[in-house]
């Protein structure tokens, strides 16, 4: 039951209201599906809303708080809970701003998006978990008292991998000898070249793409030109990956476009799996569309037209109708800080089956090649922090297993391409590391053993480096000036 704010003014905390006092920024509850049954409540922030005579049509862009951008959707009315509202806190402009926010905003005549939701065709959706643990067999392992690269074989324990999914990265447990909040905070906000905060626009502007063969529900703002946002969905040439307004001029296009594969050369193929290398100065216009495209699935990095210090590796599938674009990353020509990805994606309709922990691979062949170490740069998504963490696990754990003899981070470092911090942290992340005699040795627990052990059992597709067929390219001075 809605009471009635009998106030003009508008209210500051946890208090009931009708709809018409709803404001951008107000703080509420809402239902988190559009099942009636189902009263599964997450509070969130009006972030825009679209405003209609009858308010009751309102449309409402929420974030939840406490989770991930991509969560945010537009949601009807009768989602919104309206016993619990808190206000912002009103600042001398905040009136005004609430107001002209409301009617510039208001209702354009187009269908509301969750309309594209109930298409028959396939849709690639957004996870619907926000983060999830990363460590899910590593982090309950008791220290234990292993030796030195002692090797004992045990059953394993109950694989507790359902709990991935409905974890949030806030309620991370990990080990005890590690802080979470540090090592996060180090990884996500530590120098990044292409952040820039105040670009990020809030409000998702596309809400669905086609691309080949699938309809995928976008995640975060992009900022492709005003005429395609218009519509709420946009047809990209899979090959050329222009985008359409249009489905009419999206199908002519396909009758002239002749691409097949990334305009680039193939250095890698074994069975249907291609990595294309695409310098972002020869094909400025396919790598600011890559990262047109990527920018809808990729929240904090804002590279779209300066793509010239760049190379593009890109992953594909061959069928016969080509080479279709799986994921890519991005490299800098000439990295000061020794990154080796830039930016990283997998697209979401090839999400979770290993792909992401491939082009991961592939940058470290490429490291391993130029006989350097590197690192990803930073900040990384929650997403990308999962997968490099998993991805280290794997390759440090695996080095040990297969080890004889002594070794050291260095070595590690050496054989891998790990650069020696992330060998560092990966080994406390993994409580490796005891203090024996007055120094620190590296100890392969029981528990690692059976990880690893379970983990080579999975059937995985690897970078196989004998088809690598790569030079480090060179440039010179002038080729990395970038105006
Ligand atoms: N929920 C739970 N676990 C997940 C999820 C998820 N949504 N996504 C990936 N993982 C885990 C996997 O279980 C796997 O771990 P495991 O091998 O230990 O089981 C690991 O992460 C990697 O999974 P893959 O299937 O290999 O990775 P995927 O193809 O899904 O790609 C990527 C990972 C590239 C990060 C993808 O999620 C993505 O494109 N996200 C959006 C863009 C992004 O955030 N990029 C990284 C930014 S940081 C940077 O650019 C340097
Ligand atoms: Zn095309």
């Amino acid at each position: 039951m809605h009471t009635r704010a009998t106030s003009p003014e508008p209210p500051t905390g946890g208090i009931s209201v009708n709809v018409s006092q709803i404001v951008v920024g107000c703080k509420l509850s809402i239902q988190k599906s559009e099942v009636p049954d189902e009263k599964t409540f997450q509070r969130a922030e009006i972030l825009m809303i679209r405003s209609n005579e009858n308010p009751e049509l309102n449309l409402y862009y929420v974030h939840y708080i406490g989770f991930n951008k991509r969560l945010d959707e537009w949601v009807t009315f009768n989602r919104l809970k309206l016993d619990d509202v808190e206000f912002p806190k009103p600042t001398k402009t905040s009136k005004k701003k609430a107001a002209a926010h409301a009617t510039t905003t208001s209702i354009d005549g187009t269908p509301p998006p969750e309309n594209l939701r109930k298409r028959k065709r396939q849709i690639d959706s957004t996870p619907q978990t926000p983060v999830p643990l990363p460590l899910p067999h590593l982090a309950d392992m008791p220290s234990g008292s292993p030796m030195p690269n002692e090797i004992l074989k045990r059953k394993t324990e109950t694989n507790d991998e359902e709990k991935k999914d409905l974890e949030s990265i806030d309620q991370l447990e990990l080990l005890p000898t590690f802080s979470k909040e540090k090592e996060i905070e180090k990884l996500r906000t530590s120098g990044s070249m292409t952040q820039c905060v105040a670009e990020i626009a809030r409000v998702k502007n596309i809400n669905s793409i086609e691309i080949g063969q699938h309809l995928v529900d976008t995640w975060y703002f992009s900022p492709y030109p005003e005429e395609f946002t218009r519509s709420l969905l946009v047809y990209i040439c899979e090959f050329c990956l222009e985008p359409f307004g249009s489905k009419r001029c999206f199908q002519r296009h396909r009758l002239k476009c002749t691409l097949q594969h990334p305009p680039g050369n193939e250095i890698y193929r074994k069975d249907d799996l291609s990595f294309f290398e695409i310098d972002g100065r020869k094909q400025k216009r396919w790598c600011r569309n890559l990262c047109l495209l990527s920018k809808l699935f990729l929240d904090h990095k804002t590279l779209y037209y300066d793509v010239d210090p760049f190379l593009f590796y890109v992953m594909t599938k061959t069928d016969k109708l080509g080479c279709h674009l799986v994921g890519y990353f991005s490299k800098e020509k000439e990295s000061a800080e020794n990154y080796n990805v830039a930016c990283i994606l997998t697209l979401p309709q090839y999400q979770r089956k290993g792909f992401g922990k491939l082009l991961i691979s592939f940058s470290y062949e490429l490291s391993k090649t130029e006989g350097k170490t590197g690192s990803p740069e930073k900040p990384l998504s929650d997403l990308g922090l999962l997968s490099y963490r998993s991805y280290w696990i794997d390759t440090i754990l695996a080095y040990l297993y297969n080890h004889k003899g002594e070794t050291s981070i260095n070595e590690i470092s050496r054989v891998t391409s790990i650069t020696n911090d992330d060998v560092l942290h990966t080994l406390q992340t993994l409580d490796l590391l005891r203090y024996y005699k007055g120094s620190f040795i590296i100890c392969l627990s029981d528990k690692n053993i059976e990880y690893h052990e379970k983990n080579m059992k999975k059937k995985r597709v690897t970078i196989d480096p004998e088809c690598l067929k790569w030079t480090p390219p060179h440039f010179t001075a002038s080729q990395l000036r970038f105006i």
